[in-house]
């Protein structure tokens, strides 16, 4: 039994809007990234598993326990951060600190003041008055401090500023050390790509790809930039190579990943194993240069996102 469960998960809102099909789950000390822009699904397959809406098919379950008949049980067991924070107001932080600690059954102060120093928040400041950062920070340190097992967090940096976002990074870092299990939905690729040990990409309610990171890093393929001194050569490798497809789950992929006619470039994917042909294939090209590029979580996710449009990739299918 994994700590997470989504076995199956559909809520259809109608004109393609919701999740479909959706399957994962996250392993007892694993960080694992949901990443997808807005609109995606994210949010909707996160409530789910928190308990907070019951599915249409399917089932969420957290430590073997099914989400939406154990929603108190849940909300006591797991630290969540939901993706709008809506705070009460007429409250200051830390009466509305003290009032989480009481639902959740008391709360070790020296962790509080930690969490709040972590963060560098004021709790003193009332919830009205705080500005964006600082109430994603009472909801992060709200979160965290019963120190839980299991950390469910909804795009959890959106509005923290660049250094707060990565202080936090680095909290989520120390905590997967300390063996918690973290769920993180984000469109951040660097704050993924830093945390999570697998992730799935999301589209369109549709779970597109499940990977390892590592396989990202490690990637068989290599990606170049050729910069071509003339139309005619740009057009003559053009069509000599094919172009890069989709395929479900795969990220290796060889052939032309995108063309740029007005700065004569042509982003090439070969495997590794290929990489000494290179040389061979260009020498009857007249190019200006070319070097190699790291390919990226951004690149990948692109793929899903972008390149589908320019080279005809597959199209997930959307229910009706
Ligand atoms: N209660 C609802 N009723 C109708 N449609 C909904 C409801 N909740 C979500 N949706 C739709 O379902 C889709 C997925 O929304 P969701 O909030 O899960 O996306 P998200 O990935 O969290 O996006 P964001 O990054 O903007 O937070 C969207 O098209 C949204 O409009
Ligand atoms: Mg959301």
């Amino acid at each position: 039994m994994d700590e997470i469960e989504v076995v199956n998960l559909t809520k259809d809102y109608g004109h393609g809007r919701g999740v479909f099909d959706v399957s994962f789950s996250v392993k007892k000390g694993e960080a694992f990234g949901f990443l997808g822009p807005n609109g995606a699904g994210k949010s909707t397959t996160i409530r789910h598993i928190m308990g907070f809406s019951k599915p249409q098919k399917g089932e969420t379950r957290i430590c073997g326990m099914e989400s939406f008949s154990n929603y108190d049980k849940i909300m006591g067991k797991v630290g969540y951060l939901p993706g709008e924070i809506a705070l009460p107001e007429g409250l200051t932080g830390t009466e509305f600190l003290g009032m989480m600690a009481e639902l959740r059954g008391g709360a070790d102060k020296a962790r509080v003041d930690m969490l709040l120093k972590t963060f560098d928040l004021d709790p003193k400041l009332q919830t009205k008055s705080m500005s964006l950062g600082d109430k994603r920070k009472l909801a992060i340190v709200a979160a965290f401090m019963n120190d839980p097992e299991v950390l469910i967090l909804d795009e959890p940096t959106s509005g923290l500023d660049p250094v707060m976002q990565q202080v936090f990074v680095d909290y989520i870092k120390q905590e997967k050390k300390r063996g918690k299990t973290i769920l993180l939905s984000s469109h951040i690729f660097n704050e993924v790509e830093q945390t999570c040990d697998r992730i799935s990409i999301i589209k369109d309610g549709f779970i597109v790809s499940t990977f390892e990171t590592n396989s990202i890093r490690h990637n068989e393929n290599k990606q170049f930039e050729l910069f071509f001194k003339n139309k005619a050569d740009f057009d003559r490798f053009a069509k000599s190579l094919p172009r890069v497809r989709l395929v479900k789950g795969n990220i290796s992929r060889a052939g032309i990943k995108s063309l740029h006619p007005k700065e004569l470039k042509i982003l090439l994917a070969i495997k590794d194993k290929d990489a000494n042909k290179l040389t061979e294939l260009l020498s009857g090209y007249d190019l200006k240069s070319f070097q190699q590029v790291q390919f990226t979580l951004e690149d990948y996710f692109m793929q899903f996102y972008k390149e589908e449009k320019d080279f005809g990739g597959v199209q997930w299918k959307k229910k009706k």
